[in-house]
């Protein structure tokens, strides 16, 4: 007979590996064989688990686990699989929300489980420590709070990042409201929560207490990301994941669970880093995005102004004088994948005009963290040609041509002026730069609804045309020249 308690090494080794996986997670290099760290980690904490539960309970556990398995890995290849690079940041969404639910779910059993055997222990049917019961009470009421909030707030990012749903064929947007009188409301409703989640623990016999914490967290969770527009659904979208990772946390306490203890303090925490590193980028404060509407949610801007469009000819002629070139890349890029011709730009412009060439990356560049970097990694563009925003933005006044792919909020001078959505957001500083070639179909505005005094310059230049296609052709005309 194995002591159940060596088999706590298969959690320790699995914790472990997600450690080594996250820090991997770091450079986009290390980041797919941190990806394999965090899976032998998943599989060594399911085998482990699976042991221990025939050891100890001899419940024959497995059955229902490899069945979980079994169907949560079918879901999860169909959704990978058949998922479009534009449709990730909404996977992703959905995911957390599948996080949050998980641990919800479990916190609800556990609850239902015990309301009517009092001060018993499930598990063994030993009357259980007050305190100890106690306490799991509040780690249920916890993690319901957390989970039911994750997950409704994570569908409603999604449908934020979709832009809307179809209804029997009609397309519905999805509404940016958040009213000032509506942050009393959920102050309201957050103490609420807690207050009731403070009653099921010191009265467990009664169920109401239970539904009402899931109907108002549910809530909750709409009420926090329904007013979240424009520019600011990055931050909202790492604080949704960094949720689900505390969701579990909480849920692995009440289960006994260390290594979900440990897997969900890791993402907790590296998801509450990441809110930050994007509210840096946005140079917000988190409080302020929570609880203020910036510029009214991301109405679109209704444009008058008109531009003329260039050509890819024109274009290939003013690159043949570059010396130094910094190639801009933006969500349009990542929707027209045309990160392949990009690179061939970048190729062709050192070989055959020797120019310096340089990737600039915005941090909130397309619509979810490190999508730029993962889209040129793709392209095999070498890692030490992405430069970040800070590093690279006082290159731009000595840049002979800056060419932009499909980016628009990340350039838009208007995140300087102080009003408006964008309002105080850093951008690249483009316009600095001598002479700028953008690449979009039309003059429509971007993820934050404004428009962009960018485009009328005089020095810019407008290549309207699908990112690949306009690429395509600049990458001929060069090699015309
Ligand atoms: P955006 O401001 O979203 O602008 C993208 C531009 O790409 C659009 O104006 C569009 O113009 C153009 N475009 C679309 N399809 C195209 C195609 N096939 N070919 C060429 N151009 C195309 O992009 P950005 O500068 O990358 O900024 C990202 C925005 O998303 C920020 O506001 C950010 O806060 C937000 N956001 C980011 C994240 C993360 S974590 N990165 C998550 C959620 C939201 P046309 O229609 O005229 O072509």
């Amino acid at each position: 007979m194995i002591d159940p308690g060596i088999l706590d090494l298969g959690y320790l080794l699995s914790a472990g590996l997600f450690i080594f996986g996250l820090k991997m997670l770091g450079h986009p290099r290390t980041a797919p064989r941190g990806n394999q760290y965090g899976m032998m980690g998943m599989a060594t904490a399911i085998i482990t688990t699976v042991v221990k539960l025939e050891i100890e309970t001899g419940l024959l556990g497995w059955k229902y686990i490899l069945g979980g398995v079994l169907l949560g890995s079918l879901i999860g290849y169909v959704l990978a699989v058949r998922v479009e690079m534009t449709g990730m940041p909404e996977l992703v969404a959905l995911f957390n929300g599948f996080g949050g639910a998980a641990s919800a779910l479990v916190a609800l059993s556990e609850a239902l489980e015990r309301i009517g055997i009092g001060a018993v222990d499930p598990a063994n049917g030993i009357p259980a420590d007050p305190l100890t019961l106690w306490v799991i009470w509040i780690a249920i009421g916890l993690s319901a709070l957390v989970g039911w909030m994750t997950l409704t707030g994570s569908i409603l990012a999604m449908l934020k990042l979709r832009g809307g749903i179809s209804i029997f064929g009609k397309w519905i947007r999805t509404p940016t409201w958040g009213p000032p009188w509506l942050n009393p409301i959920k102050v309201a409703c957050g103490l609420s929560v807690f207050t009731l989640i403070y009653l099921s623990a010191v009265n467990p016999e009664n169920t109401d207490y239970v539904w009402y914490i899931v109907g108002l967290s549910s809530l909750l969770g709409i009420m926090l990301v329904l007013p979240i527009g424009g520019a600011d659904m990055p931050v909202v979208v790492s604080l949704l994941n960094s949720l689900s990772g505390i969701a579990a946390a909480f849920t692995g306490f009440i289960i006994g669970n260390s290594v979900l203890i440990i897997a969900g303090s890791l993402v907790g925490a590296s998801g509450l880093v990441l809110t930050f590193i994007m509210c840096k980028a946005m140079n917000r404060r988190l409080v302020d995005v929570l609880f203020k509407t910036f510029g009214g949610g991301g109405e679109k801007e209704s444009l008058t102004r008109t531009k003329v469009g260039s050509d890819a000819y024109e274009v290939a002629m003013l690159a043949d004088g570059a010396q130094s070139v910094i190639i801009v890349p933006g969500y349009g890029m990542a929707v027209s994948q045309s990160q392949h011709q990009v690179k061939e730009f970048g190729d062709l412009m050192e070989e055959l005009f020797d120019t310096e060439v340089k990737y600039a990356i915005h941090p909130v560049a397309g619509r979810m963290p490190g999508h730029m970097n993962v889209l040129l990694a793709e392209a095999n563009v070498p890692y030490d040609k992405l430069i970040e925003m800070d590093e690279i933005n006082p290159e731009f006044p000595d840049c002979d041509l800056c060419l932009i792919i499909g980016a628009n909020d990340t350039i838009n001078p208007a995140a300087r002026s102080g009003e408006g959505p964008l309002a105080g957001m850093p951008i690249m500083d483009c316009d600095k730069a001598r002479v700028v070639v953008i690449i979009k179909r039309g003059l429509s505005v971007g993820y934050a609804g404004v428009d962009n005094d960018l485009f009328y310059e005089d020095k810019t230049m407008m290549l309207f045309g699908d990112g690949k296609e306009m690429m395509t052709k600049l990458n001929a005309a060069i090699k015309e020249l």
